[in-house]
């Protein structure tokens, strides 16, 4: 199974990946992760991505499909795999067509997770991430049992930098604009399929599962 997430910032994405992976057991590939990891080992993809990351900017094209294509050929993504966060403008779109026909592979499932513009600030203002194992959490909507620890392995709950009111401003503005051709992109290959992400997190995965187990 070879599947696209595309949603705006706070769309839920992650929030929906660790489910996905867990019932579909397909390697979950999330280029913000890998930028994260990069700059918490200071390596110099990290360097580069940060200056972008905090301005709520895209990270360059080549730099973005260049990790992108190593990850995929990885033997674990021979039978499937979820991408979350990419591509994000069409350049990628492109450019991942391009690296899948070469190994004879294409998209399946575009699963875009739409949610009103109005709701992801107090969605990525709340959001708190485990800085042991990723898992994410909402103050509000989905809180941890005991405060800023993980249910899932104890470590310490934390706010991402790029969660930030002014930093949020730019990246909805920026994914914004790239968003409407994107889906334009995968409609016309037949294989998206919209969301309602503004539902309890357990019923939007009821509906991506009924859509990738149909
Ligand atoms: P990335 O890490 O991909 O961030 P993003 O796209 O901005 O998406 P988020 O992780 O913020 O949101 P999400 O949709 O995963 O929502 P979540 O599930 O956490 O990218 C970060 C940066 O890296 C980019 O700005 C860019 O600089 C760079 N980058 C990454 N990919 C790139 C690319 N391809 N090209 C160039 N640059 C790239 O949910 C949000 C909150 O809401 C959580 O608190 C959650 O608990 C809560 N929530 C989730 N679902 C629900 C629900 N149904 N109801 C109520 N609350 C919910
Ligand atoms: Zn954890």
């Amino acid at each position: 199974m070879n599947i696209i997430l595309m949603g705006l910032p706070g769309a839920g994405k992650g929030t929906q990946a660790e489910k996905i992976v867990e019932k579909f057991h397909i390697p979950h590939i999330s280029t913000g992760d890998m930028f994260r990891r990069a700059i918490s080992e200071k390596t110099e993809l990290g360097m580069k991505a940060k200056t972008f990351m905090d301005k709520g900017e895209l990270v360059p094209d080549e730099v973005t499909v260049g990790i992108v294509r190593d990850r995929l050929k990885e033997p674990d993504c021979r039978e499937g795999f979820l991408l979350d966060g990419f591509p994000r403008n069409l350049v990628q779109a492109e450019s991942l067509e391009e690296i899948l026909n070469e190994w004879n592979k294409k998209i399946e499932y575009c699963l875009h997770i739409e949610v009103d513009v109005n709701l992801l600030t107090e969605r990525l203002a709340g959001r708190r991430v485990c800085k042991s194992c990723g898992a994410t959490y909402h103050i509000q909507f989905h809180p941890p049992k005991q405060e800023n620890v993980c249910d899932r392995c104890g470590g310490e709950l934390y706010q991402r930098p790029d969660d930030s009111a002014e930093t949020v401003k730019n990246r909805l503005e920026v994914n914004r604009k790239q968003m409407a051709p994107l889906l334009q992109f995968y409609a016309e290959r037949g294989c998206l399929f919209t969301i309602d992400g503004d539902q309890p997190i357990d019923r939007v995965f009821a509906d991506i599962a009924a859509v990738l187990e149909k």
